[in-house]
């Protein structure tokens, strides 16, 4: 374009207040102006930073941007198009384009890479330790998908997987990926009613389990829970494949189960060929909590998902392959599919899968790991940090960290006091991130891989790039400023790696996600945020009833499900209350369908003893209440709704706002009375 017509392009796009061609120390007038008017401009709106530069252009410039970051997966068959966005809010992302996690995971790196340790377990709970070159790892992973070919596991089928951290569970999903079956993953801590739930919304071919997992050096049976699950189960599964660690003996189900060792054995050597599938074809589906007591299908894409997750390696972890990687979540959580499985091993590092807890043998243990396997880049919890706040501080400096670029933290708020005691001991940037299993990666995080810009305690810092994140009025719609409050939503369509639909229920994923904010079809997060002056975000707690314990995000309606289920119990209503060490809590207040027993405190004490153990049995421990409290009513409106907030509030000790809706306010009074 020629000067003058650029020139007349951006006055166009600006206020243009002279024109003339007459000269001033050799420039057109025009150009002085509008330096001027930029120069002005510049002034009144701080400089964007590089993050934000590189945020602004992922959203302005959808398909340039991901093209490019496409380039870090292997296609086998190139895209035609970048998005398809004819049907909104569904979003196809790298249309046409043919891949797979297995091969970008596994076989990518067995060129350069074959000798290499891709996998490193490290088992605290049962003292092994295994090491797994990428070699290693295709063959493991090779004779899996041969088991699982044999039992006529195919392209689309699913298959459930219910194992602790050991690492048949991560050559089970590479297993299924490289089969293009889709794999679902159930966390360890959920028990039989879960599971029975998850079985039925996924009917899968083959269930993978283990016998037994262990915590905090105590076995925790996994096969007997299962069983139970299938009996509840309307659409169980045509086969078992067990594998038996000899931690909890068991009875094989005739004509069901497999045992693992012996296939293993049988298809060692097998060569599988890979799937390719279509980019949006589903890779998994992992089930997660909201407001309805019904799990929801979580489900994935194929290419958007490897696309998301190599290019958060590089720019949100800064790493490069041949790094090494903590990740001290478990694969039953999101995290565990991108940050302990998928996303190091498509970036061609090494990932360590750790079965143990922080504090066993002694809190030194994690920091131990990054000096033994010179740990580049770390990813934990909240919880994990607060929990290592009451062990030994200067186990924080007995090991060597030098090789450490920086420690990760999500799943739940990182409170400021957490962040500078764990920024003080170890020396290196702590980088808070936020994000939901829905969006399978970042949305929001300080990304060292595009620039180093400081970070503030209490804010996981910018938006990621392709998140087009907003807060918004809840009554309105309307964007809001810096500093205040309001609904973290984000203007769809949703990047590469988020969610596709929920399995099995289009409605209900524009139902859920995409209609709860007024005159506006956005993606609502359910969580209240505000940015500051400076660009930073906060994150200011849920919208809606789901609650978070220990970083594990739970949904308070299954848990009254659970305990209505007691055959003493009239209804409930359970919260989340503050706690120290995680976060929340669950709180559970039960109304009893024999109010005599109202007033017999050792009945209740038993009672409140057998509710618990009714949840532990139904859902699992991580579930369990702190306590259960008993009332003869539940502060409810007019309408009958469970007036949760003022609960809350009152267990927390603070004002319980408006009650003008309350029918009958001294079930408020009983509750604060009941603790
Ligand atoms: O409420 C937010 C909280 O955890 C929820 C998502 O949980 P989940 O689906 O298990 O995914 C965890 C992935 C890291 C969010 O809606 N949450 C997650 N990260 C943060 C957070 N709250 C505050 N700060 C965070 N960094």
């Amino acid at each position: 374009m020629k000067l003058l017509q650029m020139i007349e392009k951006k006055q166009r796009n600006s206020r243009v207040v002279a024109r003339s061609e007459s000269l001033v120390q050799g420039l057109p007038v025009t150009i002085l102006v509008q330096k001027a008017i930029f120069a002005k401009k510049a002034l009144e709106r701080p400089t964007m930073n590089p993050i934000q530069a590189t945020h602004q252009r992922s959203i302005q410039q959808k398909d340039a941007f991901w093209r490019e970051e496409a380039a870090g997966v292997h296609w086998e068959t190139p895209f035609t198009e970048v998005l398809d966005y004819s049907n909104p809010p569904f979003a196809r992302w790298f249309v046409g384009g043919r891949t797979n996690l297995c091969f970008n995971a596994v076989d990518r790196w067995l060129d350069t890479q074959a000798d290499d340790p891709a996998l490193v377990w490290v088992s605290t709970e049962v003292e092994q330790e295994v090491t797994y070159s990428r070699r290693d790892l295709y063959r493991e992973v090779n004779a899996v998908a041969a088991m699982l070919q044999a039992q006529g596991v195919v392209r689309g089928d699913r298959v459930l997987i219910y194992m602790p951290m050991v690492p048949e569970a991560v050559f089970a999903m590479l297993a299924c990926a490289r089969l293009g079956a889709i794999h679902s993953v159930v966390f360890g801590g959920f028990a039989s009613v879960n599971l029975a739930q998850r079985i039925d919304d996924a009917s899968p071919k083959v269930i993978v389990c283990a016998d037994a997992g262990s915590r905090g050096g105590k076995v925790t049976p996994y096969k007997p829970l299962l069983d139970k699950a299938i009996a509840l189960a309307q659409r169980p599964p045509a086969k078992v494949l067990v594998v038996n660690r000899g931690l909890f003996a068991f009875e094989p189900v005739a004509g069901r189960d497999l045992d693992y060792a012996s296939l293993r054995h049988q298809y060692e050597g097998a060569v599988v060929p890979v799937t390719w599938l279509e980019s949006s074809e589903p890779s998994y589906v992992l089930y997660t909590s909201g407001t309805t007591g019904k799990p929801k299908g979580v489900q994935r894409d194929t290419g958007g998902y490897a696309v998301a997750l190599a290019s958060s390696m590089q720019r949100i972890f800064n790493g490069k392959p041949g790094d090494t990687y903590l990740c001290t979540s478990d694969i039953g959580w999101v995290v565990g599919h991108s940050y302990i499985v998928y996303g190091p091993l498509i970036g061609g590092q090494t990932t360590i899968l750790y079965e143990g807890t922080p504090v066993r043998p002694d809190g030194g243990i994690l920091w131990s790991l990054v000096e033994r396997f010179k740990v580049n880049t770390m990813f934990s919890a909240p919880t994990a940090i607060r929990v290592l706040k009451k062990h030994d501080e200067s186990l924080l400096k007995k090991y060597d960290l030098s090789t450490l670029r920086a420690l990760y933290l999500a799943g739940e708020p990182l409170d400021e006091p957490t962040a500078q005691w764990i920024s003080d001991g170890l020396g290196r940037p702590i980088i808070d991130n936020y994000w939901q299993t829905e969006t399978g990666w970042p949305i929001l995080a300080a990304q060292p891989g595009i620039a180093n810009v400081p970070t503030k305690f209490g804010s996981p810092s910018f938006p990621v790039y392709g998140f087009d994140v907003r807060v918004l009025n809840e009554e309105t719609g309307a964007d809001l400023g810096p500093n205040q409050k309001g609904v973290v939503a984000i203007v769809p369509p949703l990047p590469p790696g988020a969610m596709t639909t929920i399995w099995g229920d289009d409605a209900r994923f524009v139902e859920t996600y995409f209609s709860s904010v007024p005159g506006r079809q956005v993606y609502s997060t359910f969580d209240w945020g505000s940015k500051d002056d400076d660009g930073y975000w906060f994150i200011l707690g849920r919208t809606d009833d789901v609650i978070n314990v220990a970083g594990h995000r739970l949904g308070t309606r299954e848990i009254e499900e659970s305990i209505n289920c007691h055959a003493a119990v009239a209804e409930s209503a359970v919260v989340g209350i503050a706690d120290q060490l995680k976060g929340q809590v669950a709180v559970g207040f039960a109304v009893l369908k024999d109010a005599g027993l109202f007033s017999q405190s050792e009945q209740l004490l038993k009672l409140e003893g057998d509710i618990m153990r009714l949840v532990d049995e139904q859902l699992g421990p991580v579930a369990r209440p702190a306590r259960v409290r008993f009332v003869t009513a539940l502060p409810k409106t007019r309408s009958g709704k469970v007036l949760r907030r003022a609960i809350v509030a009152v267990c927390e000790g603070r004002d319980p706002g408006d009650l003008t809706t309350i029918e009958d306010p001294s079930a408020l009074e009983q509750i604060k009375d009941s603790l």
